[in-house]
């Protein structure tokens, strides 16, 4: 089938209020029309995802934005032109017709606009934003390849379009605009130090706050079945009788007795280490390991994203050490 027919077709169920999987350049995304809270529900539905836990809402033009939100401060304005289309979500004030589904009651909304061109057709086609979350079941690694997500919610979803392997390979960087300073919700395909070169200094979280406005922020999130610790390996053989995986951000030494390694980058690129990291990590989770082992590398650039995807992954290691 020809591309354009394929976007006609995916673009049908969506206005019929069906849901398509689709891809972008940080993750893939299970999409439906925003303004319809019965298609919407559904995503929570096949997701198992808890109805507390907000979804993005993803946009083809720069103006539809004041489709959703009802005042777009001027450093918001100025992300937007700059940054996208690309890994960049927004949080703002959002307007009443936005359904308290999409939002999980919050008066805010999370807007993007995605930088794929099968994303942008999808939604222009459509004639509506898409709201859309990462199409993995919740809590599990993020898909960066339609294989993934076929495995994962192929049954359940209408259409899974195919747009090869995510570019930026995590999800998109969260900022707020609630406050009078911006502030950093999720770090994702965007870097802090890109944003703040154009906006000055950002808001990084680091309160405790009750209630999770962020669920991706949720301490164990994007994690694989296996257990992860993050730490410098002391080498295969101190794992004696164990199955141990480890995931090396470059061309690890004294690697030989682990069961399966997965380098990011051999270059020690983080952007290239972003891309393989959700592929390298199914690919540990299916190898029968008991531990992975997750080597930390730096937190600058794309660095600070991938690091809190490996916090979050191996934080129920930590959890079950505490309960003990
Ligand atoms: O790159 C991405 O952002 C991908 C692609 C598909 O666009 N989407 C994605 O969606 O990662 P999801 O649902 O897996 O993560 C979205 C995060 C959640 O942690 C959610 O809590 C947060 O965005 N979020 C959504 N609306 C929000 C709001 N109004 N205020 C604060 N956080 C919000
Ligand atoms: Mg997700």
């Amino acid at each position: 089938m020809s591309q354009d027919k394929l976007i006609r077709q995916a673009a049908e169920i969506i206005k019929k209020g069906g849901l398509v999987a689709f891809p972008t350049e940080t993750v893939y995304g299970l999409g439906a029309n925003a303004f319809q809270p019965l298609a919407v529900a559904r995503i929570f539905e096949v997701k198992r995802r808890p109805h507390f836990d907000p979804l993005i809402v993803h946009v083809a033009r720069h103006e539809d934005i004041e489709k959703l939100v009802v005042d777009v401060p001027a450093e918001a304005w100025t992300l937007a032109n700059r940054f996208w289309p690309g890994p960049l979500t927004l949080v703002l004030q959002k307007k009443e017709r936005v359904p308290d589904i999409v939002t999980a009651g919050l008066p805010t909304v999370a807007v993007r606009m995605p930088n794929h061109p099968l994303a942008l057709d999808l939604i222009r086609e459509s004639g509506s934003p898409i709201a859309a979350p990462s199409a993995n079941l919740f809590g599990y690694l993020s898909p960066t390849t339609a294989q993934h997500v076929r495995e994962q919610l192929g049954n359940e979803v209408e259409l899974v379009l195919d747009g090869g392997p995510c570019q930026i390979g995590v999800e998109s960087t969260i900022l707020s605009f609630l406050e009078e300073k911006p502030r950093l919700l999720r770090p994702g395909g965007l870097s802090l130090e890109e944003i703040e070169s154009v906006i000055g200094p950002v808001e990084v979280n680091t309160s405790k706050e009750s209630r999770p406005i962020s669920p991706g922020r949720l301490p164990k999130h994007y994690a694989p079945r296996t257990p992860i610790v993050v730490g410098q390996h002391a080498g295969g053989d101190s794992y004696r009788n164990k199955r141990v995986g480890l995931l090396s951000f470059r061309r690890p030494q004294g690697a030989l007795s682990f069961q399966h390694v997965e380098v990011l980058s051999e270059q020690g690129d983080l952007r290239q280490a972003a891309a393989n990291l959700f592929a390298a990590l199914r690919r540990l989770d299916a190898s029968h390991l008991d531990l992975i082992v997750a080597e930390p590398m730096p937190e600058t650039g794309l660095g600070l994203a991938i690091m809190d995807r490996l916090r979050r992954a191996s934080h129920h290691e930590d959890l079950t050490r505490c309960e003990k």
